[in-house]
């Protein structure tokens, strides 16, 4: 199946004096075979619908099924694991951590985990896929962005996620390499078959997507399919 269904989403931040109404009334279908991109103004509701999405964060009303499972009914060790099998996340910033080499933070989402997976190998394999063999060894400091961001990315597949989801990633890199990047995004779409959701203010890059996603003030204004053959590939 592969699709992420959100349902009569509301999301409301409540704070001591007010409240901030963000989502309203958001009703989509995710599709697997789907390279989707969400764009929209700042403080639309990007990074909260992401945030939903990702299972980070609960609606304030409304649904969120990953096919059959609705993931409210998921909490503590049983939410975690949820994630862990099927998501995979890339953060604007990254979020490495700092004294963790490339490949220790690839294989950190395995860290403290009971597996017969030989998870070093997986994540040298992935890291030398993502043309950072001669890294993965250099702390975080030691790489450029567009290496932070390949080793964040690295991190984000090596529990061969259902989904890859991602706020604003290319936020820190040059046009070039913001290019090059979507183009890796397409290219891990046919070699894992992973869903891809990416959260992002450039309308250029957003265009290289099968499907966009327009969020206007906490509504979806806009859902439409960018090519013929979109999803055909996966
Ligand atoms: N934890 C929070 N508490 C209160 N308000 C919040 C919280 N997180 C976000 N908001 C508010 O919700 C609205 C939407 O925020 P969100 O981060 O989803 O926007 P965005 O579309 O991702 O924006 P940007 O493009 O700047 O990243 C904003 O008005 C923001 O101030
Ligand atoms: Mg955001």
């Amino acid at each position: 199946m592969g699709v992420i269904r959100l349902v009569d989403i509301e999301k409301v931040y409540s704070g001591d004096l007010i409240e901030t109404p963000v989502l309203n009334q958001v009703q989509l279908s995710l599709k697997r075979n789907e390279f989707t991109a969400v764009v929209g103004a700042s403080g639309s509701g990007k990074s909260t619908l992401l945030s939903l999405v990702s299972t980070l964060d609960q609606p304030t009303s409304g649904q969120v099924f990953f096919d059959d499972v609705n993931v409210a009914g998921l909490k503590g060790n049983r939410l975690a694991d949820f994630r862990f099998e099927r998501i995979g996340m890339v953060f604007q910033h990254f979020h490495l951590l700092p004294t963790l080499t490339a490949l220790e933070n690839v294989m950190s989402p395995f860290f403290g985990r009971r597996t017969k997976v030989d998870y070093k190998k997986k994540a040298a394999q992935l890291l030398a896929q993502l043309g950072l063999a001669a890294k993965q060894n250099s702390l975080p400091s030691q790489l450029s962005g567009g290496e932070q961001q390949r080793v964040a990315i690295a991190r984000a597949l090596v529990n061969e996620p259902e989904w890859l989801l991602a706020d604003e990633p290319t936020g820190n890199l040059d046009s070039r390499n913001a290019q090059l990047f979507y183009d890796l995004l397409h290219q891990l779409k046919r070699e894992f078959g992973c869903g891809i959701v990416v959260v992002t203010h450039d309308m250029q890059l957003a265009q290289k997507a099968d499907r966009l996603i327009e969020i206007r003030d906490g509504r979806v204004v806009e859902d439409r399919s960018l090519h013929a053959d979109g999803g055909s590939s996966c």
